[in-house]
């Protein structure tokens, strides 16, 4: 690379004039008039790179599984009770991983938290500390251990992808314990990296390449250019701060063993010997399965849709596996979760924990702290009022009540035909 600013140390020049606060001011603006999570999304878009919101925001091939997951909860319909005595704000508190936390959903680890914002890990930390709820942290992550750790002191959860150097994972793993992680989740479904062609088109790297293509979309993008101009250049913290975070997809091919198998993980649940979870499970002969060998816990998730096309939706793989394992295996679900209604319906068909990645990842994008804080406000204030208008008090009575409460649009047709019964005059028709 012919010319690179990091390099020339141009970042410590700039550190010295915060010019970040004025290319933010419109950024801040619009995050307070945010109302959805969606809302978040645009203001992201609008302030990022395009190579790195491409990045946050793809799925895998032609993005089918990424549609479909968010879409499985329209098919859902809510069949609520009333009169209940409930009165807001609700009890949100639950177990996650056996850990106390005052809210059932929380941020997924992932990957790389400061090409979006400076604050990067640190920012969903803070928020997370500041809901009470569990924290994520990816070994793919642009903060060490010890920072979050001092950060986060509430419940926290590692995520490890299966490294080929075994004695890097033993390195990690203990770090991991020494920073207070209560429990492991083991990413299963990432063998290969997903085929996300927004990246390939955009030529992503951090940093960017300085072509024209990359140095265009950098001047479009003042806010997050000064923001990453004027920083240190990150590093995976957790893994090997020797090798700047440059190209993602090269790094993690080349440090990943995908032969790892089910004898591999009981190796590894060993090493940890604490609650842990596959991350990635999508049947229910997996889920069993993973239980046998010791996995204390069932993470459900697609990987936010980035790595097998036209994997099932999550939520409709949900109720099968929670069928496989019983009640009384813990299940964590992520994928497509936008809405309290979402968390909702999750929490109802068989999980006990939510999590949430690409939202709280847009927050964090479209204003670091502040953007994910709104993030989990606005998540919170929405699963407060769903849960109090579908009349369930708590995350208990949820889970139990919630199977007969949830439908799939169209059988809830069948289940009430009177409703559209000639006799009533809307012509009948639809069972
Ligand atoms: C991703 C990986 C790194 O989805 O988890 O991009």
């Amino acid at each position: 690379m012919l010319f690179n600013p990091h390099k020339l140390g141009v970042h410590k020049v700039l550190q010295h004039i915060p010019l970040n606060a004025l290319f933010d001011i419109p950024y801040k603006a619009a995050l307070k008039k945010a109302v959805n999570i969606a809302d978040l999304r645009t203001i992201a878009k609008a302030r990022s790179h395009k190579m790195v919101f491409d990045y946050l925001d793809a799925g895998a091939d032609d993005e089918i599984s990424l549609r479909r997951g968010k879409d499985a909860y329209s098919e859902l319909e809510m069949h609520y009770k009333v009169l209940s005595g409930l009165k807001p704000p609700l009890d949100l508190s639950t177990k996650i991983f056996g850990m106390d936390v005052d809210l059932p959903f929380f941020g997924c680890p992932t990957a790389g938290n400061r090409m979006f914002h400076w604050e990067g890990e640190t920012a969903a930390a803070k928020a997370a500390e500041k809901f009470g709820t569990l924290y994520g942290l990816s070994s793919l992550a642009t903060t060490g251990i010890e920072e979050i750790a001092s950060i986060h002191t509430g419940p926290k959860v590692f995520q490890l992808y299966v490294w080929k150097d075994r004695e890097l994972v033993k390195e990690v793993l203990a770090k991991a314990k020494e920073g207070g992680f209560g429990a492991l989740a083991l990413t299963v479904d990432f063998t290969w990296y997903g085929n996300r062609e927004r990246d390939i088109r955009n030529d992503f790297s951090i940093p960017p390449k300085y072509t024209l293509q990359q140095t265009i979309e950098a001047i479009r993008k003042p806010a997050w250019t000064y923001d990453f101009l004027s920083h240190e250049p990150y590093k995976y913290e957790c893994i090997n701060t020797e090798v700047p975070a440059d190209s993602l997809a090269a790094f993690v091919n080349s440090q990943i063993a995908p032969e790892f198998d089910w004898k591999d993980a009981e190796w590894l649940l060993g090493e940890w010997n604490g609650p842990a979870a596959p991350k990635g499970i999508c049947r229910p002969e997996d889920a069993k399965k993973a239980i046998e060998i010791g996995f204390s816990s069932i993470w459900v998730s697609n990987h936010g849709a980035r790595q097998l096309e036209t994997s099932p939706a999550t939520i409709d793989v949900l109720p099968s596996i929670r069928a496989a394992v019983g009640p009384d295996v813990e299940i964590i679900m992520d994928g497509g979760v936008q809405r309290g209604t979402d968390i909702v319906k999750a929490l109802a068909l068989g999980a006990d924990a939510v999590g949430v990645g690409k939202p709280y990842l847009w927050g964090l994008a479209a204003g670091g702290e502040a953007g994910v804080t709104k993030a989990y406000d606005i998540l919170k204030v929405e699963l407060d009022r769903a849960m109090g208008l579908l009349g369930t008090g708590t995350v208990e009575q949820l889970k139990k009540e919630g199977p007969s409460l949830i439908k799939r649009r169209g059988a809830s047709a069948r289940d009430y035909p009177d409703q559209y019964a000639p006799s009533r005059g809307y012509g009948g028709g639809i069972v």
